[in-house]
């Protein structure tokens, strides 16, 4: 990315929007290094495009079910990702596998946050399965993109503990908190300084804290 321009990102999202949200208030100012020029879901009318729409965001959805099978799915949405010129694509609470064909054009640029502190309890039910298996500091991952669930090299972790009486519901939403704080600090380290990976080690040139 030229240092002379502001870093743009493209977020993913499939649900109520909070990581994106958060992602747009600091976006809001200028010194955080990035803008988002897209957003995009595969849930038409989900609650992150309707905070993407009535903060004047462009939006695409694009549903499986209206493609013929999966493959044209990932070439659609990585096209339409590319009409936004991103340098970044923040999947943010995006429910669905990012296929080859998305991979392709997107992998090196595309990070993930996950609600659980990987390798441990990858997937779609991270909270739920960190809980039945009864660790006691969960947590939240930002990690690049790879072709598995959740397995690409990690950028940034932070802890939560995990209360005793703790519903699922309750844990998530405390393990939401985090995540969001730690999705805007390394969305804007990327952004303002840079990175590079060496393998499965990722170096962010502003390190952001582990709390
Ligand atoms: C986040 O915890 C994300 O990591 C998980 O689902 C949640 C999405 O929340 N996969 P939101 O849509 O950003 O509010």
């Amino acid at each position: 990315m030229s240092d002379h321009r502001t870093c743009r990102i493209v977020v993913l999202a499939s649900g109520a929007g909070s990581n994106l949200a958060a992602l747009m208030e600091a976006a809001a100012n200028p010194k955080w290094g990035a803008q988002i020029v897209g957003v995009g879901s595969d849930v038409p009318g989900c609650g992150a495009i309707q905070l993407a729409q009535q903060a004047s965001v462009p939006t695409f959805a694009l549903s499986l079910q209206d493609f013929p099978d999966r493959a044209q799915w990932d070439v659609a949405l990585a096209n339409e990702v590319a009409k936004y010129e991103p340098d970044l694509v923040v999947s943010a609470g995006f429910m669905r596998i990012l296929g080859d064909e998305f991979l392709v054009q997107w992998q090196g640029k595309t990070i993930n946050t996950h609600p659980a502190l990987l390798p441990s309890f990858p997937g779609a039910h991270g909270v739920r399965d960190a809980l039945a298996y009864g660790v006691k500091v969960t947590g939240v991952t930002v990690h690049l993109v790879d072709r598995g669930v959740d397995t690409g090299p990690i950028i940034a972790q932070r802890v939560v503990a995990v209360r005793e009486s703790d519903t699922q519901s309750e844990l998530h939403e405390r393990i939401k908190v985090v995540e969001r704080q730690l999705l805007i600090d390394v969305v804007g380290s990327m952004a303002r300084d840079g990175w590079h990976a060496d393998g499965r080690n990722v170096f962010l040139n502003s390190p952001v804290s582990v709390e």
